[in-house]
């Protein structure tokens, strides 16, 4: 048998299978991905035909805006210690799949990250700047918060020298800063997007108060904030169900974020969704949550995907639209993750999910 594909452009094709017998078979890309499925074809050209159609990922607005983003982000802080080599076949490799948006801070790696970054782009000239949507976060020094104008001025500056590039798409503010004088902020902001050097704006780990506070003096719409947010730590979903009860979970620590952020089109990213609470590790395979883990191997049984993608699935599934920051340096679970943009949970399996993490339902 021979399978032939063939080309109509950069988002449509078909493929035909010719059998031996001289009977042959037309295939729409949809058709092409359950058999493979259901034929277990080697990774690769799963791999390969995946890239071809760009059919796992998801689409959202980011925030107020009319932007269309990829709901999975590659996530940068973990990737400092690749070559360059490595780093630019990882970048292909995530925009072959349509995960053009990177996330990067200026603390990550002690700004190896962005550096290697900027390296990989600027090494390879198939890497257009245009094609990628670049994110970038300051105000994290050692020993203390900085969201003074002279520190984010001089921040941008050292993130763009380090990714050799004239400018960031997307700048947060990585954590709130106790000292922070909202005027400050806003006097850079502008600054910094009359000189082209930024052309949106968001914060990070940042409650709706504390917006409200920057939103008083700040020109430019806040389009994303980003928070940690995973099936085990999420409190705040938890403290929207727990309503006036005396159980952990009805602990307001965020000051009713996600609603406030769906309330105002702010697009929550997800971070560490893969992550137990306080640094413990990957909750996937670990026996502290065998509930979870056993009930993920049973939908990703049924969906047939991995046990990671059903992890994201339960993210994007929620109705606040969120983008997912995966911080794999691992290619194949990048495709895993984007893949879930493709899963719609029940309402049962979400439900089931966050229980089996040990969230109570009143
Ligand atoms: N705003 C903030 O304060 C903040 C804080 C932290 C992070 N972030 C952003 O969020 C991004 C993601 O954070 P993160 O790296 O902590 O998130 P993550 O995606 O939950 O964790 C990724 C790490 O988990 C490992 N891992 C092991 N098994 C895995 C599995 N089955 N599925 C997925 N990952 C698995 C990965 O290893 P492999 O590489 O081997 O896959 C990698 O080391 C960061 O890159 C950064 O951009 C933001």
């Amino acid at each position: 048998m021979n399978i032939v594909i063939m080309e109509k452009n950069d988002w449509n094709f078909w493929c035909t299978l010719f059998f031996d017998t001289g009977i042959y078979l037309l295939f729409t890309p949809q058709d092409i991905l359950s058999i493979i499925e259901t034929w277990s074809f080697s990774g690769t050209a799963a791999e390969k035909l995946n890239k071809k159609v760009g059919l796992h990922m998801k689409q959202i607005t980011l925030g107020a805006s009319t932007r269309k983003v990829p709901s999975v982000i590659v996530g940068c802080m973990r990737l400092g210690e690749l070559s360059t080599a490595d780093m630019t076949h990882y970048i292909h490799t995530a925009m072959e799949q349509g995960a053009n948006f990177f996330d990067h801070a200026d603390i990550y790696g002690a700004g190896k990250c962005e550096e290697v970054f900027g390296t990989a782009c600027k090494a390879d000239s198939s890497l257009k700047r245009e094609d990628m949507i670049i994110q970038s976060k300051c105000g994290i020094r050692q020993g203390l918060y900085d969201l003074s104008k002279e520190h984010i001025l001089r921040s941008v500056d050292g993130i763009l020298q380090r990714l050799q590039m004239e400018y960031l798409d997307i700048l947060l503010l990585h954590r709130p800063d106790a000292l922070m004088e909202p005027e400050e902020v806003a006097e850079a902001f502008d600054l910094l997007q009359q000189s082209g050097k930024v052309r949106a704006f968001g914060v990070s780990n940042e409650k709706p108060m504390q917006m409200e506070l920057l939103k008083k003096y700040v020109k430019q719409p806040l389009l994303v904030n980003q928070l940690q947010f995973s099936i085990p730590v999420s409190n705040m979903v938890a403290n929207g169900l727990e309503v006036n009860m005396e159980t952990p979970g009805a602990v307001d620590y965020d000051g009713s974020v996600l609603d406030y952020c769906r309330l105002h089109d702010i697009t929550i990213q997800a971070w560490s969704p893969f992550q137990m609470p306080a640094w413990r590790g990957v909750f996937l395979g670990s026996e502290d949550y065998a509930e979870l883990n056993g009930k993920i191997k049973v939908l990703a049984e049924k969906y047939q995907v991995s046990d990671t993608a059903i992890a994201a699935s339960w993210i994007l599934r929620h109705p606040a639209n969120m983008q997912i920051i995966a911080g794999t340096s691992n290619e194949k679970r990048l495709q895993e993750i984007i893949a879930a943009g493709d899963i719609a949970l029940t309402r049962e399996e979400w439900y089931g999910l966050y229980l089996a993490a040990g969230h109570p339902l009143p």
